[in-house]
């Protein structure tokens, strides 16, 4: 193993558990905070959660979100981990990253629409992102051998075909 590399992983293993707290921790947050939205409150007291929620997605939980895939996709490249058990917790990211954009939508319907708009109840959203967050550390912690993916023998071989167009040559 190159010299640097086992530092390189420490670091970014490093980066991505960090930051991969405090996506999780803000995806949690962020529906109990929807919760309180209470127009009917002051608007000091109303004014104040609606800033908290915005800033709480905006400023921690997105720029976390980028942090932690960003230094995982390098991980991935540095760990050579290309296994079954990954490409199942990346489906499960996703899965995570779609529950991410449901509650920004949450967050700026709140914000737009204050008197007519009322969130889900929290436990949907929080339900839609403990799911994938308990599978993906299971997953990751446990890193289950699945065997090999069944892939029929074309997708396994070069065909030696041609591309419909010219390309250049080496
Ligand atoms: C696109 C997003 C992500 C990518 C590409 C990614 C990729 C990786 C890779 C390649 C590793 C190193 C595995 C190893 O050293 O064997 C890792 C470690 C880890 N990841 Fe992720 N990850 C992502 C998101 C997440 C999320 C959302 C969570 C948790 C909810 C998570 C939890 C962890 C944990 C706990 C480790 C440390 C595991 C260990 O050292 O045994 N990751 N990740």
């Amino acid at each position: 193993m190159n010299g640097w590399l086992p530092v390189l992983i420490t670091l970014f293993k490093g980066v991505h558990i960090a930051a991969l707290i405090l996506w999780c921790a803000g995806l949690l947050a962020l529906p109990l905070m929807l919760s309180r939205h209470d127009p009917d409150a002051t608007s000091e007291d109303y004014g104040r959660i609606r800033r908290a929620t915005h800033m709480t997605y905006a400023i921690l939980t997105t720029p976390a979100a980028i942090v932690a895939v960003v230094a995982g996709t390098w991980l991935i490249f540095f760990r050579e981990v290309f296994v079954p058990w990954l490409y199942a917790k990346l489906l499960f990211v996703a899965a995570l990253a779609a529950a991410h954009a449901w509650i920004g939508h949450l967050v700026l319907q709140v914000a737009e629409k204050p008197e007519k708009y009322r969130p889900p109840r929290s436990y949907l959203p929080v339900t839609a992102v403990g799911i994938p967050v308990i599978a993906i550390l299971m997953l990751v912690l446990g890193k289950p051998e699945f065997g090999e993916i069944p892939l029929p023998d074309w997708l396994r071989e070069p065909r030696g075909g041609q591309l419909p167009f010219d390309v250049p040559k080496r």
